[in-house]
C-alpha cells in the first residue's frame, strides 16, 4: 500500500500518560513551518489531560482539545468519535483564548457527528460505582455511559445540540432520570464535576434543558459537516496531518485490563471509523507508539507483574510528577515490562517507538527491564487478564544508568552516552521496531529524532 507523505499518528504504547502531548505538539510545530498542517482527535473526552507550559509560567491543561491548539496556522479537529462535554469544552477554550487571541492560535473545527457526554452521563456514572466495579476506576468524566448509548442507539450528537432538538434532549434527560431512579436515587439532585470550578447539580429537566441551550449558541460556530473538507486535505498531500490519540492501547476497552480501561478504541483503527473511511491508518507514514523509556506508570486498580515496591518508585513519582493529570491520583511506578510493550506494538499496529522521559535516570540505580515472563518452567507472552497476570513471574535484566549531563547535551544519537545507546538497541529489538525518537527533558527543544 502506498504511504501518505507528511502523516504521523501518535498513540500512548502503555498505559496512559507517556507524554504524547508534547510529541505532537513539537512535530505540528515542525510541520506548521513548511505548510498547513491538520490535527486530528478521533477518540476520548475529559478523561485525558495534557498540561502545556508557556515561556511566562503560564499553564493551560488541555483535555478535549488536541495539542497542536496553540500554533498558527494548524487546524485542530475533534472527530467523530471523540465524547465531548460542552459546557468543560467551553471552559477549555476561554482558558485557551486568555493565552492567545483567536487569531493567533490553531482554528478548531468540531465533527457535527462527535458524541455528546453530559452530566446526566457523569450523574449516572457516580451512581453506577456503587453498584458495579466496572466504574470503580473510570475518572469520572462520564465517558463510558456516553459511548454506551452509541451501542444503545441513542447517543446525543453535537448536532443535535447546535441545532437543539428538544425532543431528543427531553427523552435522553428522561432516560436517566428513570435509570437513576431505579438505582434509587434523583438525577436532578445528584452534583457532578465542571472542569475547574465546584460541583454543580444537574437540575431539573428545564433547568438542563436551558443550560444546554446557552453552550449550543457557544459552540456553535465551530461545529460542522467536515467529511468533504478532510478528504479533500487528507488528498493535498502539501497538507501535514497528525493525528492524536487519546489514552493509550494498554487502556483500550478489548486490549487492556479490566477494570482499568476506557471505553473508545484507544489503537490507530479508530481513526479509520471516525473518519468513515477517509483515512486508512495503514497509508499513514509513522505510527509511532510513545512510551516512557525507564519505567512505566499506571493509574487504576490494576496489579502490574513489574510493579516497584522500593523506594525508588517514590523517587520517580516524585521527579517525574506521576500524579493524574485529570484525576490528581499518584501513579503506580513499575518497571518496564517489554512483554506488554510488545503485546500493545503487536495489536496497536505501532510502526515506530518514541521514548519519552530518557532524563529519568539515577546514577546509583541500575535500569531494570523485564525482557520474559515465566509461567511455571514455560515462558509465556502477554495476556489482557489479570487473573492471568497475577501468576507470571518476570525475568528481569539490568543495564547501567547513563550519565544524565551527557544525556541532555547530546543534539544526535553519536552524542549519546554509550549506555544509553545500548539501552535503545535493547528495547527496540526486544519491541522488534525501530526507536525514532526519544527526549532528555521536558522542553519542546529537549528532543532528539533518529
Ligand atoms: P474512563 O476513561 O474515565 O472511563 O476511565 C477508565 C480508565 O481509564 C480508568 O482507569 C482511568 O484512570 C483510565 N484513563 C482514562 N483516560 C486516561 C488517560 O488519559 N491517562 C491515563 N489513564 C486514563
Amino acid at each position: 500500500m502506498k504511504l501518505r507523505p507528511r502523516s504521523y499518528a501518535i498513540c500512548g504504547g502503555a498505559f496512559g500518560d507517556e507524554g504524547k502531548g508534547r510529541i505532537v505538539d513539537m512535530l505540528v510545530h515542525q510541520l506548521s513551518q513548511e505548510g498547513p498542517v491538520v490535527v486530528y482527535r478521533d477518540n476520548g473526552g475529559a478523561n485525558a489531560g495534557h498540561t502545556v507550559e508557556f515561556p511566562t509560567g503560564q499553564r493551560v491543561a488541555l483535555h478535549q482539545l488536541p495539542s497542536g491548539v496553540f500554533i498558527q496556522g494548524a487546524v485542530v479537529v475533534l472527530g467523530k468519535e471523540m465524547v465531548l462535554h460542552p459546557s468543560d469544552l467551553l471552559e477549555e477554550l476561554a482558558q485557551v483564548n486568555q493565552v492567545e487571541a483567536t487569531a493567533d492560535r490553531a482554528e478548531i473545527k468540531i465533527d457535527e457527528m462527535a458524541i455528546l457526554s453530559l452530566d446526566t452521563h457523569r450523574a449516572f456514572e457516580a451512581v453506577l460505582k456503587d453498584w458495579q466495579s466496572g466504574g470503580k476506576g473510570s475518572t469520572g468524566r462520564g465517558i463510558s455511559p456516553a459511548y454506551a448509548d452509541v451501542l444503545l442507539r441513542h447517543p446525543l450528537r453535537m448536532r443535535d445540540l447546535v441545532h437543539f432538538d428538544e425532543a431528543k434532549v427531553s427523552q435522553h434527560y428522561q432516560m436517566y432520570a428513570a435509570l437513576i431512579q431505579g438505582l434509587g436515587q434523583n438525577l436532578a439532585e445528584l452534583e457532578v464535576s465542571t472542569l475547574s470550578g465546584p460541583k454543580i447539580k444537574v437540575g431539573t429537566e428545564k433547568e438542563f434543558i436551558n443550560r444546554l441551550k446557552q453552550q449550543a449558541d457557544q459552540l456553535g460556530p465551530l461545529v460542522a459537516d467536515i467529511h468533504d473538507w478532510l478528504a479533500e486535505q487528507w488528498s493535498d498531500h502539501k497538507c501535514g496531518f497528525v493525528f492524536e490519540k487519546a489514552q493509550a492501547v494498554g487502556l483500550d476497552y478489548r486490549w487492556g485490563v479490566y477494570p482499568d480501561v476506557t471505553a473508545s478504541d484507544t489503537t490507530f483503527g479508530g481513526i479509520f471509523s471516525a473518519t468513515e473511511g477517509v483515512v486508512d491508518p495503514e497509508m499513514i507514514e509513522i505510527k509511532a507508539g510513545v512510551i516512557k523509556a525507564t519505567y512505566m506508570s499506571s493509574v487504576g486498580t490494576r496489579k502490574l507483574p513489574t510493579l516497584m515496591k522500593s523506594e525508588l518508585a517514590d523517587r520517580i513519582r516524585q521527579d517525574a510528577h506521576e500524579y493524574g493529570a485529570t484525576t490528581k491520583r499518584p501513579r503506580d511506578i513499575a518497571y518496564l515490562d517489554l512483554p506488554a510493550l510488545r503485546f500493545f506494538q503487536k495489536v496497536g499496529r505501532i510502526n515506530t517507538l518514541i521514548l519519552t522521559h530518557m532524563d529519568v535516570i539515577y546514577a546509583d540505580q541500575p535500569v531494570k527491564v523485564c525482557t520474559a515472563y515465566k509461567l511455571g518452567k514455560e515462558t509465556v507472552e502477554y495476556r489482557p487478564d489479570q487473573e492471568f497476570l497475577n501468576d507470571v513471574t518476570p525475568v528481569y535484566t539490568e543495564l547501567p544508568s547513563w550519565d544524565a549531563k551527557k544525556l541532555a547535551a547530546a543534539q544526535k544519537y553519536d552524542q549519546l552516552p554509550k549506555e544509553a545507546q545500548a539501552f535503545l538497541k535493547l528495547i527496540s529489538r526486544e519491541i522488534g521496531i525501530p526507536v525514532m525518537m526519544i527526549t532528555t527533558g521536558p522542553q519542546r527543544e529537549q528532543g532528539i529524532v533518529f
